[in-house]
């Protein structure tokens, strides 16, 4: 917090401008699409420039488009398969030479398979952990090193409410956000003596592609169980982004941040 007044408390320009990114790089995973393209566009709208990182080329590059023309703010797209070490650095090496040091990362690239545990193969099983494990662990440790030397950065790792509770036919997707929300433990553990704050979303079910795929019925049902009655939108998402992004949180560390219309309060 920059003034203060006399009796400690902020002056309210300070206060206002809590959550305010402008001068700040955010790279977001995943950013193509569904909560990262959202999250991404929440970023630009608080001042931020955004490098948009995809393993959908086209995507990518129409999502930064449409953030650029729509915020004035810098966008660039890399594609960029999350769960590729050669990829995901190179990818965080270009959107650092494009943008400038990355102040804010979130790691959204992902996908699920929903089927009972004894119907996986083992490339399925894999593919899970694969970009939701491995990929937040290579973009952390990219990213990382950079907020480490620079000794300030905000890490958001998109989990899932399956990270914190059991439900039927997401065994490796609950394993892999479960491992998720442990690794943003541990490493907002190692972080902290260098100013980093590593945090975790764990989204309910929310409206986008992901969750399109479920069958008219599995979506009233969900819908009917969601003690806010429907689904989450996309945009639901920026608030809580923006706000661990953003000074606003900055002493919050090593949490998850659950957003999920009261489904885990039942
Ligand atoms: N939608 C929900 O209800 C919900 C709930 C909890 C958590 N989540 C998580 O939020 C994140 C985003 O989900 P969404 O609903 O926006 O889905 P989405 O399908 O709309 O978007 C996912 C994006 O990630 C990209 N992607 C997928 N695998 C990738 C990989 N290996 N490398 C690079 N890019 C990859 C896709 O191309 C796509 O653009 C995921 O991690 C998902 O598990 C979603």
């Amino acid at each position: 917090m920059g003034v203060l007044r006399q009796d400690g408390l902020p002056i309210p320009d300070e206060v206002r401008g809590m959550h305010d990114l402008r001068g700040r790089v955010a790279l977001v995973t995943g950013a193509a699409s569904g909560l990262g393209r959202a999250m991404a566009w929440g970023f630009a709208c608080f001042g931020a420039d955004v490098a948009i990182i995809d393993r959908d080329a086209a995507a990518a590059e129409s999502a930064a488009a449409e953030l650029a023309s729509g915020t004035g703010r810098r966008a660039a797209a890399f594609a960029a398969e999350a769960s590729d070490e050669q990829e995901v650095d190179e990818a965080v090496k270009r959107a650092t030479q494009a943008l400038g040091p990355i102040d804010v990362l979130v790691n959204g690239a992902g996908h699920n398979i929903r089927k009972p545990l004894i119907e996986f193969s083992k490339a399925e099983f894999d593919s899970l952990l694969h970009v939701h494990v491995r990929g937040a662990f290579l973009f952390c440790r990219a990213v990382g090193l950079q907020m480490r030397d620079r000794r300030r950065g905000s890490i958001i790792n998109i989990a899932s409410i399956m990270g914190h509770v059991g439900v039927p036919n997401v065994s490796a997707y609950a394993a892999a956000k479960g491992g998720l929300v442990q690794l943003t433990k541990v490493l907002a553990l190692e972080m902290a003596p260098y100013g980093v704050r590593v945090n975790a979303i764990a989204p309910g079910f929310i409206d986008t592609p992901l969750t399109r795929q479920h069958p008219a019925e599995v979506r009233r049902r969900i819908s009917d169980t969601t003690p806010l009655g429907r689904f989450g939108e996309a945009r639901e998402l920026i608030g809580p982004a923006v706000f661990l992004a953003s000074d606003a949180a900055s002493f919050v560390t090593g949490t998850s941040l659950v957003v999920d219309g009261g489904w885990t309060a039942q």
